[in-house]
């Protein structure tokens, strides 16, 4: 048994110490926004924050993250965190999303990195392509991704 808190919620879930953060979410919280893509720690689409910040969910076992916040897109996204709210409208301003698999971990990503900048602070391209360097797109969204995270910085000023 773990008892993990999950998008402000504690939660004792029956699983083993060592399943990864990834499949509690998904195979037990049935919060399917967290995606599998390499389960090696190297595309980002299983990105969730703990305390705070960008982890890769399918390499961490729930063991580490007993008595920490987890955080998942679904809470990001969901209407209440303003720059989860600013990131998510520039993804739809910028139209960013093609088959869209990545993009949890893409914005979880993006808001981590946009939350841990000085307030109305604009980021370089340069700074936003080395935050958002561990997750990968195949359908090659990159210059939409630069470009919503830096209006969403503008829209946080
Ligand atoms: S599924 Fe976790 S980094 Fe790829
Ligand atoms: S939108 Fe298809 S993998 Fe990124």
């Amino acid at each position: 048994m773990t008892t993990l808190t999950v998008n402000g919620r504690r939660q004792t879930l029956e699983v083993a110490p060592e399943t990864p953060v990834l499949w509690a979410l998904r195979d037990t919280l049935g919060l399917t926004g967290t995606k599998f893509g390499c389960g090696a720690a190297q595309c980002g689409a299983c990105t969730v924050h703990i305390d705070g910040q960008a982890m890769r969910s399918c390499v961490t076992p729930v063991a580490a993250v007993e008595g920490r916040a987890v955080t998942t897109i679904e809470t990001v996204t969901g209407g209440s965190d303003p720059v989860g709210n600013a990131v998510r409208d520039a993804w739809v301003r910028h139209d960013v999303a093609q088959c869209g698999y990545c993009q949890s971990g893409q914005i979880m990503s993006a808001t981590a990195f946009l939350r841990s900048r000085p307030k109305g602070s604009q980021p370089s391209a340069a700074e936003i392509d080395a935050a958002m360097a561990g997750n990968l797109c195949r359908c090659g969204t990159y210059d939409r991704i630069r470009a919503a995270v830096a209006d969403a910085a503008r829209a946080l000023a």
